[in-house]
């Protein structure tokens, strides 16, 4: 895979309130989150902590329904809880807070298993889009592609490409949008193990280049041990 022009580190256009160095990037205490479905109560969470600091990356692992996406979910603002508190940042968030949203704008990068391009726009309209929305130049955004082996499906629609091929895409958005903390769900999940590795390479190149403290969710024991920390859900 292409080497791309080294990424600059834009002066960030919003900065959390009450950031400051020494304060972990995500500080989950005492967490509580249960789901109700069919008159049935599933608890997912009860108690549960976590700290991950700056610069550092952690693996959620853990089987099937254990609650790895439900917690990305919530470190996103798309999922609220029953107590407990989540701050990020520094800042402590309420569940339905507006602050999410600015948040997602410009400072939390996700990678969902499922990958959520705009069927619309090409791969390189997406990955710029994105870099626009968070306030960035966004003109990495083609050597992100070629870094990700897909340069070359850059006009592409992501219709016309595979679900791999829109995964990395995706990842490519999150790398030109340079956020502050990047949440990933399987972002290998649909790859074969060769491009696995190689994008499994060009995440933590990134991660460590920028710093960019990043938690993510895996089955792939091989991802997991990459990272500086592993957190076991479900016991
Ligand atoms: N909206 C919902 N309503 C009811 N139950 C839910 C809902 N979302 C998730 N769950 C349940 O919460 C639990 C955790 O699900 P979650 O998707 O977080 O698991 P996971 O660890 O990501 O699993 P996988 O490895 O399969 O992706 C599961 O038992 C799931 O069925
Ligand atoms: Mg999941």
């Amino acid at each position: 895979m292409k080497k791309p022009s080294a990424p600059t580190i834009p002066t960030d256009p919003v900065r959390p309130r009450g950031d400051h160095a020494e304060s972990p990037v995500v500080q989950i205490d005492g967490l509580r989150k249960h789901f109700r479905s069919g008159g049935e109560d599933i608890a997912v969470f009860d108690n549960f902590g976590l700290t991950l600091a700056s610069g550092q990356s952690l693996a959620l692992v853990g089987r099937s329904g254990s609650g790895k996406s439900t917690l990305l979910n919530m470190l996103s603002g798309l999922e609220g809880w029953s107590a407990g508190s989540i701050t990020l940042f520094g800042e402590s968030l309420a569940a339905a807070s507006a602050r999410w949203s600015e948040l997602r704008r410009c400072a939390i990068a996700t990678v969902f298993q499922e990958a959520n391009l705009m069927p619309a726009l090409t791969l390189l309209e997406n990955v710029r889009l994105r870099a626009d929305i968070a306030g960035r130049d966004g003109a990495d955004a083609k050597d992100w592609l070629d870094r990700l082996g897909i340069g070359s499906l850059a006009a592409r629609y992501p219709d016309q490409v595979s679900g791999g091929q829109r995964q990395r895409a995706a990842l490519a958005m999150v790398f030109g949008m340079q956020p502050r903390l990047l949440l990933a769900d399987e972002p290998t999940g649909s790859l074969d193990g060769h491009t696995a590795a190689d994008v499994a390479d060009v995440l933590f190149e990134f991660q460590r280049a920028q710093g960019c403290p990043m938690i993510l969710a895996t089955h792939d024991p091989a991802l997991a041990k990459r990272c500086d920390h592993t957190v076991s859900l479900g016991g």
